[in-house]
C-alpha cells in the first residue's frame, strides 16, 4: 500500500524516550517542530521534520496541514465502563443531598439499579449504547478505550454485555479492549454468599467468556468483595489464563496490595491508599491508574497521584466513565482538573492517557508517535502544547486520524 505524509505540524509531541515509571518534567518532553508523520498500512513508518521527509519520500501521498497545530499521540482510556442501559440521576442528588455512595448501594440503588436496566436492554441496545459513547470519545481524540462488563451479574448477561462490547468494536473506529467484571458486587438476586458466587463465575462464565475476552476485574470494597475472595479468586483467573486488574483503595486502603501481589496489570481508583499502598505500588510493576471522574461525580479526594509518582509508580489516568460515580465522561477534562489539585505536570497528564495507560492495558504499540505504533493521532489548532491542558478539556481537538485515516 502507497506511502502517506501528513504535516506539517507546528508541534509534534511524540512521548517517545520517556521512562515508564515516575514523576516527569516538561522538559524531558521530546517536540519536534515543523514535523511530519510517515505512514503505510495504518503504522507509523517514520516521525521527523516534514520538508526532509518530503524529499526522501517523493511518492509519498500528502496530506497537508495548512493551520497551526500540534499534534499528539491518540488517548487512551484503560478504565470504563460504558456498556450500560439507563442512567442515574437520582442517585447524584441523593449523594447531594448527603447520603453516601455506600450507603445509596446498600438501600438498593447503585450498581444494582443498573444491573436491573442493563439485563432489559438487548444486545443490540448495548451495542448501539457502546458505539454511541466510543463515537463521543473518539472525536475527543480517544482512539483506545477499555470496556468493561459488571452491570448484569449472571451467567446469560454477562455474556450478552461481552458480546454488545464486541460487536460495537466491529463497527466504531476506535479499538475496544474488553473486560469481565462480573466480580462486581455480589447480585441480589444470587442465591448463596459471596464466595459461592465467584465460585459460580469461575465455573460458568470463565470457560464461556475466553473467547470474548482476556481480562478480568474484580471490585474489591466493603459493599462488593473481601480481600480473601478476591485472593481466592484472581488465583483462579490467573490459572485461566487472564490479565488481571483491581478496583482497589476506593474507600478503605488495603486491595492495591492484593493486585501488586497477583502481579494484576493495573491497581485503579487508590483514592483511599495511604503511605504503605503507595510505596508497595511504586516498587511493583502494577500501573497505579487514577479515576478522577469518579472523585468528582462522588465529590471524593483525588488519587494521590503526586505522592505515587514521586515514589516511582507508573500513573495512569482513566475517566472510568459510568452511570453511577462518573457520568461525566471527558477524560481530558478530568486529567486537567487532577493536574490542577495534584500538581501534575503536562508531561505526566499526557504519559498518563497514552502509553502509560497502554501499559494498563499491556498494548505495546499506541500512546507514541514512533515507529511501528499505529497511526493514532489528533492535532489541536494551537501552536503551543501547553494550550491543551490549559483549556481544561474546552478545547477538542481538531482532527483525529485512526490508523492514519482521518475520522474527524
Ligand atoms: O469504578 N467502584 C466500583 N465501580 C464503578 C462504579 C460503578 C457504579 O457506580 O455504577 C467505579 O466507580
Ligand atoms: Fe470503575
Amino acid at each position: 500500500m502507497e506511502l502517506q505524509l501528513i504535516g506539517p505540524f507546528t508541534q509534534l509531541l511524540s512521548l517517545s524516550n520517556l521512562p515508564e515509571k515516575g514523576a516527569l518534567q516538561d522538559s524531558q518532553l521530546e517536540i519536534l517542530h515543523h514535523a511530519g508523520i510517515l505512514i503505510q498500512n495504518g503504522i507509523i513508518q517514520e516521525v521527523g521534520v516534514f520538508s526532509e521527509l518530503k524529499n526522501k519520500f517523493p511518492n509519498a501521498v500528502i496530506e497537508e496541514i495548512t493551520e497551526p497545530s500540534v499534534v499528539i499521540p491518540g488517548f487512551v482510556d484503560c478504565h470504563t465502563h460504558i456498556c450500560f442501559a439507563g442512567n442515574r440521576a437520582k442517585d447524584f442528588a441523593l449523594r447531594n443531598a448527603g447520603i453516601p455512595y455506600l450507603e445509596i448501594a446498600k438501600q438498593g440503588g447503585g450498581i444494582w439499579s443498573s444491573v436491573l436496566n442493563t439485563r432489559n436492554a438487548s444486545v443490540e441496545e448495548l451495542t448501539e449504547n457502546v458505539i454511541q459513547r466510543a463515537t463521543k470519545h473518539l472525536q475527543n481524540g480517544i482512539t483506545t478505550i477499555e470496556v468493561k462488563s459488571g452491570y448484569a451479574l449472571n451467567l446469560e448477561d454477562e455474556l450478552k454485555m461481552l458480546q454488545a462490547i464486541h460487536n460495537a468494536n466491529q463497527t466504531t473506529q476506535a479499538d475496544l479492549v474488553s473486560t469481565v467484571l462480573a466480580a462486581h458486587i455480589k447480585p441480589k438476586d444470587f442465591d448463596g454468599n459471596a464466595r459461592e458466587y465467584l465460585q459460580f463465575i469461575v465455573n460458568e462464565l470463565f470457560p464461556k467468556c475466553k473467547t470474548l475476552t482476556n481480562r478480568v476485574d474484580i471490585f474489591v470494597e466493603e459493599t462488593a468483595f473481601c480481600i480473601e475472595d478476591a485472593s481466592w479468586y484472581l488465583d483462579r483467573a490467573i490459572e485461566f489464563g487472564f490479565d488481571c486488574t483491581v478496583h482497589a483503595d476506593q474507600f478503605t486502603a488495603g486491595s492495591s496490595v492484593l493486585g501488586v501481589e497477583k502481579k494484576a496489570l493495573s491497581v485503579d481508583h487508590l483514592e483511599a491508599s495511604t503511605e504503605k499502598e503507595i510505596s508497595i505500588i511504586a516498587q511493583s510493576n502494577t500501573v497505579a491508574v487514577a479515576l478522577p471522574g469518579a472523585s468528582i461525580g462522588l465529590g471524593e479526594p483525588f488519587a494521590p497521584a503526586r505522592k505515587l509518582l514521586d515514589s516511582g509508580a507508573c500513573v495512569a489516568i482513566a475517566s472510568d466513565w459510568n452511570p453511577g460515580s462518573a457520568p461525566q465522561g471527558d477524560l481530558l477534562m478530568q486529567a486537567s482538573v487532577l493536574a490542577t489539585f495534584q500538581k501534575l505536570s503536562t508531561a505526566e497528564i499526557f504519559a498518563g492517557i497514552t502509553f502509560r495507560a497502554a501499559k494498563a492495558l499491556n498494548v505495546n504499540n499506541v500512546g507514541k508517535l514512533e515507529k511501528n505504533y499505529k497511526a493514532d493521532f489528533q492535532s489541536y489548532t494551537t501552536s503551543q502544547y501547553q494550550d491543551i491542558l490549559y483549556h481544561q478539556g474546552s478545547m477538542k481537538p481538531s482532527k483525529v486520524w485512526k490508523k492514519g485515516l482521518l475520522i474527524s
